[in-house]
């Protein structure tokens, strides 16, 4: 069976990682969570002092992007990849909301963005992947054979994350959270650089009253379709 490329954008917290993880998995795809690594990068700028609630220098965060090392580990207990940075594995700190509430900024970065993006690629090469994120179908993988671009309510996507946090023991109110999914969702599809939209050959996607295995069912039979296509 031929191997397709399968971007997934949409809004935080619409459940994208979810979907595309099953996914991956259904096909024996690989699966790549994009958001991971602009959050790795922004934890180091967090550690450094680059970034902050009060004050950002972004010239020495793209002085030091030589120096931070983003990288997915696999780990064969779990059946999924973590999140390494400078080789210290970071998979649930970058999770956190210090880090969601900065990641915006630092993803908004160009030079950023650039040495993503050019592993990015890299990593798509062969096909035979699924990844999530903002700009994956529309600059990452443009040729991409399955685009789906999903949405869901920021009240919805809120009380997700939200749910998320809590069973993670994270002392968190639910208004602060959906705060952050309207001001995430704000800078995201404002920012110069490759900001978040619906590519024009992308099927959208709205997940607000959907249970989990009814999306994952549907989506599985579009890519399975596109497969046979051709
Ligand atoms: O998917 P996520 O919530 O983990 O993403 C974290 C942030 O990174 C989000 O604010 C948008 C940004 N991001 C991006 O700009 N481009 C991507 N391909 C993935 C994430």
């Amino acid at each position: 069976m031929r191997k397709i490329t399968i971007a997934i954008d949409g809004y935080s917290s619409t459940g994208k990682s979810t979907i595309a993880k099953q996914l991956a998995k259904a096909l024996g795809y690989v699966y790549v969570d994009t958001g991971a690594m602009y959050r790795a990068v922004t934890l180091y700028a967090i550690r450094k002092g680059f970034v902050s609630d009060t004050s950002d220098n972004f010239t020495v965060l793209i002085e030091a992007l030589p120096n931070i090392n983003v990288k997915f580990v696999h780990n064969d207990e779990l059946g999924f990849s973590e999140m390494f940075l400078n080789d210290e594995n970071v998979e649930k700190e970058i999770r956190s909301l210090a880090v969601s509430g900065q990641v915006s900024k630092v993803a908004a970065v160009k030079e950023v963005r650039t040495k993503l993006v050019e592993m990015q690629k890299e990593m798509g090469k062969e096909k035979g992947i699924v990844m999530d994120g903002r700009d994956i179908g529309s600059v990452v993988f443009p040729d991409a054979e399955f685009k789906v671009f999903m949405t869901a309510s920021p009240e919805t996507r809120a009380h997700r994350r939200y749910k998320e946090l809590l069973d993670r023991g994270d002392d968190v109110t639910y208004e602060e959270v959906l705060k952050n999914v309207r001001s995430r969702d704000y800078i995201d599809s404002n920012r110069k650089e490759s900001p978040l939209l619906l590519a024009k050959d992308a099927i959208e996607f709205d997940n607000s009253d959907m249970g989990l295995v009814e999306q994952f069912e549907r989506m599985h039979n579009y890519a399975l379709r596109i497969i046979e296509k051709e």
